[in-house]
């Protein structure tokens, strides 16, 4: 088999990607390693910036999402017996945030793939490329126990953060950076309505918590737990309990509860490595960096990832700009590092981690303060939480 670009993994990333390449016409093949109903099942951020909402759009995929999806011009900072809101749309001058699940995005993107007949293998067992720094990589894989081989001009790592493609990479080519913080969120998702119509963040002396939405009746709740709690020690009334026991009095009197239909602890990590190519092979998304969630940039910071390849490879096909390919890291790296700067701020503002120092803790709560208590602040804040403009590749 040949083809222009292979895709290695179909969440986010691989599917946007593949779905904008299919437009400009270039050529793609998807291998995923999973089923698509193992993919859709994992449950992660709804928080879309103006810039993924747009790529969606311009893939072709935007209609449910501006159909089903809500607009949200604001978002509430909860500390200290106090709310403060954050008027995106004031703030930014008309920037907002769309909520709309992960799992609904992921959807709408293997929909379309399979609409436009493009060409995808799940269930692809041992996907391993070659040749990276040749002329021609390829890509094998193996599928119902047969080895197949396809034959590529790139590969497009958008394989996560346990994929091959990072680890294809020769550790001496690559700098990670890394931090892992002390404590996970326990993550609950329930067919009750929302308790308030836009997200509540909290800040707390028993830790942080979340008030999100799928729609206006599903909702997704956060708590932070410690590293070693485990998912089967939490039950439904105790999540319910200690969450009511951390949001504002008048939240925590209107809370709707209700049997969870997904329960599950996401770890905290900060993780980038760099660059984020090497020859032929690009990676993407999860595969190159982690957020912790409280920004909701991991998603969104992927998403770039994709506008920067895409609109690189629609150059080096379309204008034979092959100068750009060794562009992609540099240029992603930029915007990931912004992402991965205010995911870790907006973390360390807004939990009570056990290895934050007293005097850090003072900081933190001197800084909540000012950038809320000031409207040069509140726009830092607002114009990070909808996201930077993607760079115009030249
Ligand atoms: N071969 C083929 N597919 C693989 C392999 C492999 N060796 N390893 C992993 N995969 C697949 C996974 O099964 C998964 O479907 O790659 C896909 C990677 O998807 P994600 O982990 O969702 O990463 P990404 O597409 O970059 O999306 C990032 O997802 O994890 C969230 O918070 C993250 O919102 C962010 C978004
Ligand atoms: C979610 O709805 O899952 C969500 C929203 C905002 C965040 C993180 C998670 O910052």
């Amino acid at each position: 088999m040949k083809t222009q670009v292979v895709i290695i993994g179909a969440g986010p990333s691989g599917l946007l990607l593949g779905q904008l390449l299919n437009k400009q016409g270039i050529e793609n093949i998807i291998l995923e390693r999973v089923t698509p109903e193992y993919v859709l099942g994992r449950i992660r951020a709804g928080v879309l910036e103006q810039g993924f909402a747009d790529l969606m759009r311009k893939a072709g995929v935007g209609e449910r999402m501006d159909r089903e999806g809500e607009v949200h011009d604001g978002f509430e900072i909860a500390y200290n017996g106090k709310r403060v809101r954050i008027n995106l749309n004031e703030l930014t001058d008309g920037d907002t945030v769309i909520v709309y699940g992960q799992t609904e995005v992921t959807r709408d993107l293997m929909d379309a793939r399979v609409k436009s007949g493009q060409y995808s293998v799940y269930e692809a067992r041992n996907v391993q490329p070659h040749d990276l720094t040749e002329e021609h990589p390829y890509v094998t894989y193996e599928k119902d126990g047969e080895t197949f081989r396809i034959d590529c001009d790139y590969i497009a790592g958008c394989d996560g953060f346990y994929g091959v493609s990072r680890k294809s990479i020769p550790a001496e080519c690559l700098k990670e950076y890394e931090r892992v913080y002390p404590g996970g969120w326990l993550g609950v998702l329930a067919e009750t309505p929302p308790v308030n119509p836009e997200l509540v963040y909290v800040c707390h002396d028993r830790g942080f918590a979340l008030c999100s939405m799928r729609s206006k009746t599903r909702s997704r709740y956060y708590i932070q737990v410690g590293s070693a709690d485990k998912v089967e020690q939490w039950s439904d009334e105790a999540f319910w309990d200690e969450l009511k026991r951390r949001l504002p009095e008048e939240l925590a009197a209107k809370l709707i509860t209700g049997k969870s239909i997904e329960k599950s602890i996401a770890p905290m990590r900060s993780f980038v490595v760099e660059p984020m190519q090497y020859g032929k092979l690009f990676l993407l998304g999860d595969a190159a960096h982690i957020v912790p969630p409280t920004g909701a940039k991991g998603l969104n910071t992927a998403a770039s990832d994709v506008y920067t390849l895409s609109s690189i490879l629609e150059k080096v096909y379309g204008e034979g700009r092959s100068d750009l390919a060794s562009k992609y890291s540099e240029i992603c790296l930029r915007r990931v590092w912004d992402g991965e700067r205010f995911s870790w701020w907006m973390s360390n503002m807004l939990h009570k981690f056990e290895d934050t120092s007293e005097f850090e803790r003072k900081i933190y709560n001197s800084e909540l303060e000012f950038f809320l208590n000031t409207e040069s602040g509140r726009k830092v804040l607002a114009q990070q939480y909808v996201g930077l403009p993607y760079d115009a590749i030249e």
